[in-house]
């Protein structure tokens, strides 16, 4: 069985308090930190990008956590070496963005990086199939990209049991709308890498939240 990891994203956080928040997390047991880098044009909401991240990951060590970058911007090409440099983890792009998406993995796997290749809900998870093998995760978006705290669409379940269908041992990240209502559906269907926000952030107790996500994969 694959892994679980439960990746808080950051959009849900209180930006004045990002750094006591991450942490805070990531004591009650995040493996991953979900970073959304929009650019107004891909998605139609810009967020936050290199400083932001430079300054988290001067805080927190690779080491202490992987961070886990969703490229929801045209040109990704342009960007891989550029937080590469800032230390990053993974970089996955947007398959929407790309002419090219076996030559951008091999250029993100050029900059010491992971890579994944996200699709929005209306791209058929039939593309996933031939890059899957070259990839180290592949993000079946349960929102379409742009804000957090939507609603998550279940009928985007059939993707995720495809992929893992096929690929067994694949990280398989779902991402919007997933918390302690829905993880059981995306469980259920074989995702094994959790993007909480809202649910997360915005908890009382964010660690009994991570653990309850965790045990829904896990069982
Ligand atoms: C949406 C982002 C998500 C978002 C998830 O475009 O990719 O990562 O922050 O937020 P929630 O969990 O609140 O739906
Ligand atoms: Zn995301």
């Amino acid at each position: 069985m694959v892994k679980s990891h439960i990746a808080p994203s950051i959009l849900a956080s209180d930006f004045t308090e990002l750094g006591c928040q991450c942490n805070k997390v990531i004591d009650g047991g995040a493996d991953w930190l979900h970073l959304d880098v929009m650019d107004g044009h891909f998605v139609p909401n810009i967020s936050l990008g290199l400083p932001v991240i430079e300054s988290l990951r001067k805080k927190i060590p690779s080491s202490r956590c992987f961070f886990d970058c969703h490229m929801m911007i045209e040109n990704p090409e342009k960007w891989v070496q550029k937080f590469a440099d800032i230390g990053i983890d993974q970089f996955t792009f947007h398959y929407e963005t790309t002419k090219n998406p076996k030559e951008l993995i091999k250029l993100i796997k050029s900059c010491g990086l992971k890579a994944g290749c996200a699709i929005k809900p209306g791209t058929d998870v039939e593309v996933l199939y031939e890059l899957a093998p070259l990839l180290d995760m592949c993000l079946i978006m349960t929102v379409e990209p742009g804000f957090g705290g939507q609603k998550f669409m279940k009928d985007m379940m059939p993707k995720v049991e495809h992929l893992r269908n096929k690929f067994p041992n694949l990280n398989i990240q779902v991402d919007g709308g997933l918390g302690k209502e829905t993880i059981g559906d995306a469980a259920t269907a074989g995702a094994n890498v959790i993007v909480a926000g809202t649910s997360v952030f915005k908890a009382e107790k964010p660690s009994e939240v991570i653990s309850y996500l965790r045990k829904e994969v896990d069982d």
